[in-house]
């Protein structure tokens, strides 16, 4: 019989050479999770948080908090998130548009499993999250479709076109709860790898292919609230599907957000933002009746967090730490990185996309530096569903001080530089 290898570990990162952020040997600027000295926080935070919420269950005297939940999510947890998201992002968010979740990557299955024709089409661009990737191949009658990109933001002008040809070509199973025949699954603010927003021209002409086509957009929005220049971060793309637009089509695109990057990842906390026929049909949803709300304890923690203010001490917090990170990141590359490579310096998030010159291999590239070098992070290809972009490489600020990032990333340039030179004539 087939055994099933179950090593001990204590931590996800602790088993591979390369996502190990904890091997000392080696500096891993790999991973988009938040540190120990940043996680530390959590401690204080949620025995306050808990401590307060448990009070309130007594003092109401009927413990709602321990039983089931309503289907959209804690009806308190969501009123708090649309007041945090609305003083946060600088536009309105409406509580009734909120459906929790616990994470992302809940919402994405529930999209998934919910909305999506079952033999339906998911538009990816050429790089992506990885592990989104992954999570499309378990719906094996849909089709994933790579769509180009231009300047590392989509290409709308193929994208347009490459929607009406899927479109042509297939015979889709749709009803009253899977409305959609395909789905574009993107980041639009502070892309994972790319670091980089769609300008607000492109997120209006996305709006209108979504409604021509009756498609739905998923913007994975979980960095958007890291935003490291002045006044509010730049408008999600929801805000761009207004309802009093003369062509609305009842809501095209749908917010994913989660607590994952703001507070702890093993908060498991998101929520899904999207308008009321999408909602409804989540508010109908035989798994999240029958669930009671999906995480309804920790809903309630949530709450607490948000109404005592700590959610928001601590976001301000994480945003002054990550920008040092960030600009101490930035300031090497600009010194020291070899002039045949680039990138764009990004305005949030946790990513820098490097673009290496065009003979270089940036998963042979990387495998050699860690050896040699002792530091490692993403080649571009991980992130490619058709198996490109192999001239880039993703760097990561999330775990990592920025004294640590700073010597791996001037490591980094060191033997970029010495690669470069024994494979090209460039400096
Ligand atoms: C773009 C993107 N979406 C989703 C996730 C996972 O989010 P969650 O922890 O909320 O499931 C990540 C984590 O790296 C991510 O980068």
């Amino acid at each position: 019989m087939e055994t099933i290898d179950d090593p001990y570990l204590r931590h996800l990162f602790d088993g591979d050479s390369v996502f190990n952020v904890y091997n000392e040997e080696a500096t891993n600027l790999s991973v988009g999770a938040p540190g120990p000295d940043l996680l530390q926080h959590c401690v204080e935070m949620i025995k306050k948080a808990t401590d307060h919420r448990l009070d309130e269950e007594k003092k109401e005297g009927k413990y709602y908090l321990f039983q089931y939940g309503i289907t959209a999510g804690l009806w308190e947890c969501r009123e708090e998130l649309a007041k945090f998201l609305t003083r946060r992002y600088g536009d309105p968010v409406k509580r009734e548009d909120l459906i929790l979740t616990c994470g992302a990557s809940h919402g994405l299955q529930l999209l998934l499993n919910t909305v999506i024709s079952p033999n339906g089409i998911i538009f990816v661009e050429e790089v992506t999250y990885m592990i989104a990737l992954d999570a499309f191949k378990q719906f094996p009658l849909m089709k994933i479709v790579t769509v180009p990109m231009k300047n590392d933001v989509v290409d709308l002008d193929a994208f347009e076109k490459i929607v009406v040809e899927e479109k042509e070509n297939s015979n889709f199973v749709t009803n009253e709860q899977k409305i959609f025949w395909a789905m574009f699954y993107t980041i639009p603010t502070f892309h994972n790898p790319t670091g980089t927003t769609l300008p607000p021209e492109s997120c209006k002409r996305l709006v209108e292919i979504a409604r021509k086509s009756s498609i739905v957009i998923t913007c994975d929005d979980v960095y958007n609230l890291l935003f490291y220049g002045d006044g509010f971060p730049p408008h999600r793309l929801f805000s761009y599907d207004n309802p009093t637009d003369s062509n609305y089509e009842g809501g095209n695109i749908v917010s994913n957000g989660s607590f994952s990057k703001i507070f702890s990842p093993a908060l498991r906390f998101g929520w899904i933002e999207c308008s009321s026929r999408i909602a409804k049909i989540f508010r109908s949803s035989g798994i999240l009746r029958s669930g009671g709300a999906v995480n309804h304890y920790v809903s309630g923690v949530v709450t607490s967090l948000l109404q005592l203010s700590i959610q928001d001490n601590y976001l301000d917090k994480l945003i002054h730490i990550y920008k040092e990170r960030l600009t101490v990141l930035c300031n090497i590359l600009d010194h020291y990185l070899p002039q045949c490579s680039s990138y764009q310096r990004p305005e949030g998030g946790y990513f820098v996309w490097i673009h290496l010159p065009p003979g270089i291999n940036g998963s042979e590239f990387i495998k050699w530096c860690q050896e040699k070098y002792k530091v490692t992070a993403i080649p571009g290809v991980q992130f490619s569903y058709a198996g490109k972009s192999h001239n880039f490489l993703r760097l990561s600020i999330g775990f990592h001080r920025k004294e640590i990032i700073r010597s791996a990333a001037k490591t980094l340039c060191e033997a970029l530089l010495d690669y470069i030179r024994r494979k090209t004539d460039c400096k």
